[in-house]
């Protein structure tokens, strides 16, 4: 019998309209656009604006433009995975008002919370529902709008985060075409780097919470940057060995997008010319969940069917991993 692989059939994505650039940062906090740039290979990142939105709002637009692309009635899909640090509210989940919101009247769904790594986790996922044959359309979205979370007077993360939402569709596929494997790690070891303190069950808002700030993303840089380059490169290079690949068979490398030093201290680790490797930081900052379905819809009309790609991501707990998959069209 032929194996089923889940193959991306599709792949949209949505940031709002709202461009916060370095020079506005500038008269926000104290930082510079030398120093953005230079430490991070940010220019500008897009901020959802407007009374009453959230994550869904963009997550929507992504998935309203997904399915027209891929021409698919909403009510075909099965189920929607939402990776995303930023929900809409606690509960319900986001992918349910995204649902709702689409027309995906037949489908169920869930929020998956791994950080920045939240794609590759829902990529993996969904892909399992679609390769066991119960499953025939499932979206994958990575959707964040960290303005909601970040604190715009603390300079060591304002200027990083941005908002943005991007989806995939997962088909069934029986020519081979698709995810193909994967090594995905949460270990826990870090969270002390990288996390929100309190709005949880353990740490409840209180007024107390909401005076201390204890609601924004606290960030200790420099533990977090190391661990990323090893972490997305040691993952990397294990999918590969295991996979009898080399750089050379390799078509594209597409990384998390939370610091261009971090992604080119990746690619060197791993020897990886800068040509293969997408890049959007510049355009979009660190959109957590969204920044690998955002790098491949920018980057689609460069893949072939057939093209070798490894997603890499790495987060807040921590988690981290590396996704092999093949392209299944010419886009
Ligand atoms: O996506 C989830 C995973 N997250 C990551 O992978 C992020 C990993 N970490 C990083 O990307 C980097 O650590 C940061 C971009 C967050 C910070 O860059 P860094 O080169 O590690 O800077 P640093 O935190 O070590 O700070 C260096 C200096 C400090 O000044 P002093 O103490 O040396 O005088 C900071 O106060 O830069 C200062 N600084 C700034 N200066 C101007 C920090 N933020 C800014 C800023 N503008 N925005």
């Amino acid at each position: 019998m032929t194996k089923i692989k889940a193959c991306i059939a599709g792949v949209h994505g949505f940031v709002p309209d709202y461009v916060l650039t370095n020079a506005e940062l500038e008269s926000m906090v104290d930082t510079n656009d030398e120093w953005i740039q230079s430490r991070t290979g940010i220019k500008q990142r897009h901020i959802l604006k407007g009374e009453d939105k959230g994550t869904s709002h963009m997550a929507i637009k992504a998935v309203e433009g997904l399915l027209q692309k891929t021409n698919t009635d909403p009510a075909e899909i099965d189920l929607t995975i939402c990776a995303t640090v930023t929900p809409d509210s606690l509960f319900p989940d986001t992918a349910n008002t995204i649902n709702a919101g689409v027309g995906a009247v037949n489908a169920w769904g869930f929020d998956l919370n791994a950080a920045c790594s939240g794609f590759l986790f829902g990529l993996t996922t969904g892909a399992k529902f679609v390769e066991t044959g119960t499953h025939k359309k499932v979206l994958v979205i990575g959707a964040d709008t960290m303005s909601s979370i970040v604190n715009y007077q603390d300079r060591s993360t304002c200027v990083i985060f941005g908002d943005g939402a991007a989806a995939v569709l997962l088909e069934p596929n029986e020519d081979g075409f698709g995810v193909q494997d994967e090594i995905l790690k949460g270990d826990g070891e870090g969270r002390q780097y990288l996390h929100m303190k309190a709005g949880g069950s353990r740490r409840p808002a209180s007024a107390e919470t909401v005076a201390n700030g204890e609601h924004f993303v606290y960030q200790d840089g420099r533990p977090v940057f190391k661990a990323a380059v090893k972490g997305m490169s040691n993952t990397v290079t294990e999918v590969m060995q295991r996979n009898q690949l080399t750089v050379d068979d390799i078509d594209w490398l597409v990384p998390h997008q939370a610091n261009l030093r971090i992604i080119t201290s990746v690619a060197n680790a791993l020897s990886f010319p800068m040509e293969k490797v997408i890049v959007n930081i510049q355009n979009y900052g660190n959109t957590t969940g969204a920044t690998i379905p955002l790098c491949l819809w920018d980057a689609q009309q460069k893949f072939r069917k057939g093209d070798k790609i490894l997603l890499t991501a790495f987060g807040g707990g921590f988690t981290w991993g590396a996704s092999y998959l093949t392209w299944g069209y010419d886009s």
